[in-house]
């Protein structure tokens, strides 16, 4: 059978009292809705139908490639919100998943048994159900006196009986289609003026129809967001479903209340994170590493075996065996060879350090190119922006650059060449050669 997922995301979500769009609030890393748009990719295996309001370019970008974007031009509740989907779905599948693009913990496992379920239900439509006293306000299933689902009931008119029914509308359903769109447009107007999906439920059970129920197992899946109280539990849960999925991967997590990993980040095993570490981006870390405690890492590749302590780095790329900080600051464009050591207060920016550069300590290397096995001593400031220009500086390999040399770029250091203590090294210096001074002028040539 084939289904087609249609999500709803054309609410105001005006509880989040936010001038941006509820569904493009960030979650766990990237925008609340493409958790919801990837979970029902995989359960349909089709790219879903998004039901968006006017004037939502901002979502249309953050929703990501590939979805059916359907507009809602006036927000007449969710009953409306699908039947929009109708014209372009009509006699296109067998069935319909309607999901609501402010659940966005909700599995796909749980779709794709929803969609089971309704292949096997000789009537209209299945509807997921979750057993919870803290209510959320979310709608309540009504049942008969023989325990059958009769209808949904909003919280907002439900009588105090109601109330205290802990069977709550979760807000995803699978349909027969054809059944869908013909009952859509004699949905009845609500109390508050809108057209309710929940309401097809009454329409099925007085048709004589079946409404199958599926329960939901694991409760953290309908933390729905309305509010930003709800969006920080939402992201407390995920950290502990990413989390948990990592350390099932071999991966050891100190603190996991503490420890933030992007859904597009990997991990090596027998890696160690440490409080208060965030992983975000296609960032990709190899195996035995230690990382933390207080460290950011975005966008960038670590190898085998590296170390990284209170440190921030972004787009960078490290071999096997760096040991990077504490207190280091590694920017956009830095590659450090096999086992370069970044020491306290070291920022590297659009550089590349050879294998065994040792930069000690309080050091500025920009736009650089550094040899093998190079010493840059304390406090070496490569002087790459003449107010106008980004000049580049280059070492070679075994240079020993004294403590507290300024580079003036462009220049070259040749390889095994030393600069003295406090040197500013204006001209070239060259192979093996010593440079001292202000400015620099080079005491030793070697032939
Ligand atoms: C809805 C359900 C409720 C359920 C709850 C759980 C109805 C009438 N109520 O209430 O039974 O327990 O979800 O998730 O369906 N939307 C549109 N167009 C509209 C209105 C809403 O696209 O005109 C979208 C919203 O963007 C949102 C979803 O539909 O993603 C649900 O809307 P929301 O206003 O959050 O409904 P709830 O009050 O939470
Ligand atoms: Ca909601």
């Amino acid at each position: 059978m084939k289904t087609e997922a249609v999500i709803l995301a054309a609410g105001l979500g005006t509880r989040m009292k936010s001038d941006v769009p509820k569904v493009i609030h960030p979650l766990g890393g990237r925008p609340m809705i493409t958790w919801t748009v990837a979970a029902s990719r995989e359960a349909t295996g089709r790219d879903p139908f998004v039901v968006i309001g006017p004037d939502s370019e901002e979502v249309k970008r953050a929703a990501g490639e590939g979805i059916n974007f359907i507009e809602q031009k006036e927000r007449l509740g969710t009953g409306h919100a699908v039947l929009q989907a109708a014209s372009q779905l009509r006699g296109q599948c067998d069935q319909v998943l309607v999901v609501h693009a402010d659940l966005p913990l909700l599995r796909s496992e749980t779709m794709q048994r929803l969609i089971d379920m309704q292949e096997r239900n000789p009537g209209p439509l299945t509807l997921l159900v979750a057993h919870s006293g803290v209510s959320r306000g979310f709608g309540r299933i009504l049942r008969d006196a023989e325990g059958r689902v009769v209808g949904i009931i909003e919280e907002a008119h439900a009588t105090p009986e109601q109330l205290e029914g802990h069977e709550l509308n979760v807000g995803t359903y699978c349909y027969e289609a054809d059944w869908l769109w013909d009952h859509l447009s004699e949905l009845p107007l609500s109390p508050k003026g809108e057209y309710y999906l929940t309401d097809l439920v009454a329409m099925a059970v007085k048709e004589g129809g079946e409404v199958a129920v599926a329960m939901l197992e694991d409760m953290e899946e309908v933390i729905g967001i309305n509010t930003r109280e709800h969006l920080a539990q939402a992201e407390t849960a995920l950290r502990r479903r990413v989390n948990r999925h990592w350390m099932l991967a071999g991966v050891s997590i100190l603190d996991p209340a503490s420890t933030y990993i992007g859904p597009d980040v990997q991990l090596g095993k027998d890696t160690v994170l440490l409080p208060n570490t965030h992983l975000w981006g296609r960032t990709v870390i190899g195996e035995v590493c230690h990382l933390g405690p207080n460290t950011i890492v975005r966008d960038s590749v670590i190898g085998d075996r590296c170390k990284v302590e209170i440190s921030v780095l972004e787009e960078v790329t490290l071999e096997s065996d760096v040991e990077v900080g504490p207190f280091a600051h590694l920017r956009t464009g830095t590659y450090l060879g096999q086992g370069v050591h970044i020491g306290n207060f070291g920022e590297v920016k659009n550089s590349t350090l050879g294998a065994g550069v040792k930069v000690g300590h309080f050091s500025y290397v920009g736009d650089a190119t550094i040899g093998e096995n190079a010493n840059i001593g304390a406090g070496t400031v490569t002087c790459n922006f003449d107010g106008e220009r980004k000049h580049r500086t280059e070492i070679g390999p075994g240079a020993f650059i004294g403590s507290d040399t300024m580079l003036v770029a462009p220049v070259r250091v040749g390889r095994e060449a030393h600069t003295g203590a406090g040197a500013v090294v204006t001209k070239d210096v060259p192979e093996r050669g010593v440079a001292v001074g202000v400015p620099a002028r080079v005491i030793r040539k070697v032939k």
